[in-house]
């Protein structure tokens, strides 16, 4: 665990851009670690890898799997790993779910979605010395229908006062999934901790997406995803070329053989 990498994430509030990503395995990580401030470990390796409906079905002993192989790959970046639902329902269950997880996968820090009452878990934690982001916004292991955030003045008080519980409870940032762009601004401006947006406009500190989305391999393309790579169409290609050569007996060719 790096508490100076922490600090030079808090630091960079109001400096420069916060990039994060997410990964679930060492070959991406090994790609992310000299690009982004933060890697994610996130729950929605459930949907992504394992086509699963929802992130709460994803097990802990799975996301510490992912942790460990994403360990291998990164260096530099700080890494983040999320605590699956059910996994911090209570102090006790919190503490001991936490620990393993810095314990068993060398992780910086751990990541826990807001149910607008659960600010103790997060400062008991942090009491016992394990870094917490916090993740406010759409949270989709305590929501089931998308929608966005903090469109209404009420809305907008709420969502702010979410966020300035987290940060007394002594998260070190935070993520804000879906919310509109006037309450991205507010709650940026009034926290000191850096806020994460994700489909939250470019009024927060950060930006965090899903590698799977930006490449283009997850086929979940949603407005706030800008794509910057097809890789299915590359992969696609790339197998029917296989194919072919093998049907044609163009490979293998001698210098692929023994
Ligand atoms: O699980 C996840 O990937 C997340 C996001 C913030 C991208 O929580």
């Amino acid at each position: 665990m790096s508490l100076n990498k922490i600090k030079k994430i808090i630091n960079k509030k109001e400096k420069s851009k916060i990039v994060c990503l997410t990964a679930y395995s060492k070959n991406i990580a090994k790609l992310l670690d000299n690009q982004c401030d933060i890697v994610l470990v996130g729950d929605s390796v459930a949907n992504v890898l394992y086509g699963m409906k929802n992130t709460n079905e994803i097990l802990l002993e799975t996301i510490i799997k992912h942790a460990k192989a994403v360990r291998l790959g990164l260096k530099k970046s700080l890494m983040v790993v999320d605590m699956p639902a059910k996994t911090y329902r209570s102090i006790s269950e919190a503490k001991k779910n936490a620990k393993s997880i810095i314990k068993k996968t060398k992780c910086d820090a751990v990541k826990i979605e807001s149910n607008k009452i659960n600010f103790k878990i997060i400062k008991a934690l942090v009491k016992a010395n394990i870094p917490v982001m916090g993740h406010i916004g759409f949270t989709p292991q305590f929501k089931k229908k998308f929608k966005i955030f903090g469109k209404t003045s009420l809305e907008k008080k709420k969502l702010l006062y979410e966020a300035i519980s987290i940060e007394k409870a002594g998260a070190f940032s935070l993520v804000l999934e879906c919310v509109s762009e006037s309450a991205a601004r507010l709650i940026t401006n009034k926290l000191k901790i850096p806020t994460i947006g994700i489909g939250s406009s470019s009024s927060c500190d950060g930006q965090i997406l899903v590698t799977d989305d930006i490449l283009g391999l997850s086929g979940f393309y949603p407005k706030f995803v800008k794509k910057y790579l097809n890789l299915n169409r590359l992969i696609f290609k790339a197998v029917k070329n296989y194919k072919q050569d093998v049907e044609k007996q163009y490979f293998p060719l001698k210098k692929h053989t023994y």
